[in-house]
C-alpha cells in the first residue's frame, strides 16, 4: 500500500494555467464561459504534467498527488457545470449529468488501483483524459452554450466546490 502525501505535495504543485495566448483548438473549444473554459485548460495542463512526470523516487509521489488534484477538478468542474446547467433549466441535464458520473467513476478506480499499489493504473491516463475531455467539450458541453448565463457560473475555486454538499 502506497503511503498517501498527496494532500502535502498537492500544496506544493503549483497546477499551471495554458498561455494566455488561446490558440486555434481553444477557440474551437470555447463553451463560452471564461471559468468553464479556464477549468478546461487546466485539465489539458494536467494531461501534460502527467506525461511530463519524470520516473524515479520522486515519481509515486507526484503521480499520487496529481490524482488528488485531477479528483478534485473532476469533481469540482463538474459541479460547475451541473449548477449552472440547472440555474437554467438545461433540458440536457440528466443526460450531461450521467456521462459526468461515469468519468469520474473511472477516476476514481484508477486513483483507488494505483493509491493499492497497482502503480501501472496511470500507465494509460493522460490519453484517457485527453481523449475524453476533447470529445466530452466538443459534443457535449458544447450543447449547453447557447443556454448557460455566465452571471450564473459559480466562480468558486474546483476545491470549494469539490467540499460542497452533493
Ligand atoms: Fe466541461
Ligand atoms: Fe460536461
Amino acid at each position: 500500500m502506497l503511503q498517501d502525501y498527496s494532500h502535502v505535495v498537492a500544496a506544493l504543485i503549483p497546477l499551471p494555467v495554458m498561455d494566455n495566448a488561446v490558440d486555434e483548438g481553444d477557440v474551437i473549444m470555447s463553451v463560452g464561459d471564461a471559468t468553464l473554459d479556464d477549468d478546461h485548460r487546466r485539465f489539458f495542463s494536467l494531461v501534460r504534467m502527467f506525461r511530463d512526470c519524470p520516473g524515479g523516487p520522486i515519481h509515486e509521489l507526484v503521480t499520487s498527488s496529481m490524482l488528488f488534484i485531477l479528483e478534485q477538478y473532476v469533481d469540482g468542474h463538474f459541479r460547475r457545470e451541473e449548477g449552472a446547467m440547472a440555474l437554467v433549466d438545461f433540458p440536457g441535464l440528466a443526460e450531461h449529468a450521467a456521462l459526468h458520473a461515469k468519468f469520474r467513476d473511472r477516476i476514481a478506480t484508477i486513483t483507488r488501483q494505483y493509491r493499492a499499489g497497482c502503480l501501472s493504473a496511470v500507465d494509460g491516463l493522460p490519453a484517457l483524459v485527453e481523449g475524453w475531455l476533447k470529445a466530452h467539450i466538443l459534443i457535449e458541453d458544447m450543447k449547453y452554450t447557447r443556454w448557460i448565463r455566465s452571471d450564473l457560473v459559480d466562480r468558486r475555486h474546483v476545491a470549494m466546490l469539490s467540499i460542497d454538499s452533493p
